[in-house]
């Protein structure tokens, strides 16, 4: 598991540009999966056959970046933001493009720090003017965090544990799953992190009948952290809500039995801010009952993103379980 999150978090793959990361997990499948195949957005399928009931497991394989606006004439890059990207965060950082060219972030003379605004930051390539800089960056290039994975005690910090972990966890199941009643459409869906976008055709495409996301969740154990009750270390996330979906209560209850029939370490998950892809599988065509799973992450959306490898393997087992009983519809529907 190690291994496959560093290689899944090291990988190269901003919102938009998810072409490397997918080549990374279509191998990762290659001999698990019966069909695998991407769409014209990017989205990338991997299906287990089977005649019962047709479930999607979205896990978006895309992460934060900064997009190149202008070139000055210095040869200095102004940048905007792909997703929830802070300014205070990006300082310092060291980030990468699509053709291995490495930049620095650094910052206007600025008299109070409270003022700090992504467009109060330039990315310096190395470049003495904006002939050399062009040659290595075009306006409209998209840079990530350069980071390495590390394993720290029984946790690893990366820098796109969002959400690579969660494109883990549902490789992993899928790898486990030998034989299943259900027809399983495993999704690693583009563009959550700017509107929960591959997530939104993906699902249209494949009309499911029940949806899953797997995805990060914020902590509320770290120093005065947000009040919550999320903590790392204390098993797999089940979704309540979050800004972009109320869970299914029937599929929420499921996920919940489940763990507890299988002694699976779980917590309840109530999300203030946010979202993830269940909002927009569950709003697809006449609705659809939808849930998630999520791994406790701390540090989200920097390049140090902290999860618990324990909490990994509870989610895997969940996800799997979940995935290897049959799945009655007409139980889930008959509570709403
Ligand atoms: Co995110
Ligand atoms: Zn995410």
């Amino acid at each position: 598991m190690k291994e496959l999150l560093k290689r899944l978090s090291e990988t190269y793959g901003p919102s938009g540009r998810e072409e490397k990361i997918a080549a990374v997990i279509q191998e990762e499948l290659q001999d698990y999966v019966d069909e695998m195949f991407t769409d014209r957005m990017g989205n990338l399928y991997a299906i287990k056959k089977g005649s019962g009931t047709k479930v999607m497991v979205a896990a978006h394989m895309d992460e934060i970046g900064v997009i190149v606006t202008y070139i000055d004439e210095n040869g200095f890059l102004r940048f905007s933001n792909i997703g929830g990207v802070s300014p205070y965060i990006m300082l310092g950082q060291r980030v990468v493009f699509a053709n291995g060219t490495i930049g620095t972030i650094g910052m206007e003379k600025l008299d109070d720090i409270k003022k700090l605004t992504l467009d109060k930051l330039y990315l310096d390539i190395g470049a003495k003017n904006r002939a050399e800089a062009a040659k290595l960056v075009k306006i409209g290039d998209i840079a990530t965090s350069e980071r390495e994975l590390v394993v720290a005690g029984n946790r690893v910090i990366g820098k796109a544990m969002d959400n690579r972990v969660g494109c883990a966890v549902l490789i992993q199941a899928m790898r486990e799953l030998s034989e299943s009643p259900n027809e399983v459409y495993a999704v690693f869906t583009v563009q959550e992190e700017v509107g929960l976008r591959g997530a939104r055709t993906s699902s249209y495409r494949i009309n499911p009948e029940i949806g899953l996301a797997v995805d990060v969740t914020l902590v509320g154990d770290t120093p005065e952290a947000p009040t919550m009750s999320v903590e790392l270390g204390k098993g797999a996330a089940i979704k309540v809500k979050d800004n972009s979906v109320i869970c299914h209560p029937r599929v929420k209850e499921l996920l919940a039995e489940l763990a507890e029939k299988h002694q699976i370490p779980y917590q309840f998950e109530v999300l203030t801010a946010g979202g993830t892809d269940a909002g927009a599988i569950h709003l697809t065509r006449e609705g659809i009952p939808s849930g998630v799973i999520s791994v406790p992450c701390r540090y989200v959306h920097t390049p140090g993103e902290m999860v618990d490898l324990d909490d990994v393997e509870s989610a895997v087992k969940l996800l799997k379980t979940f995935l290897t009983e049959p799945i009655e519809m007409q139980k889930i529907y008959s509570c709403s």
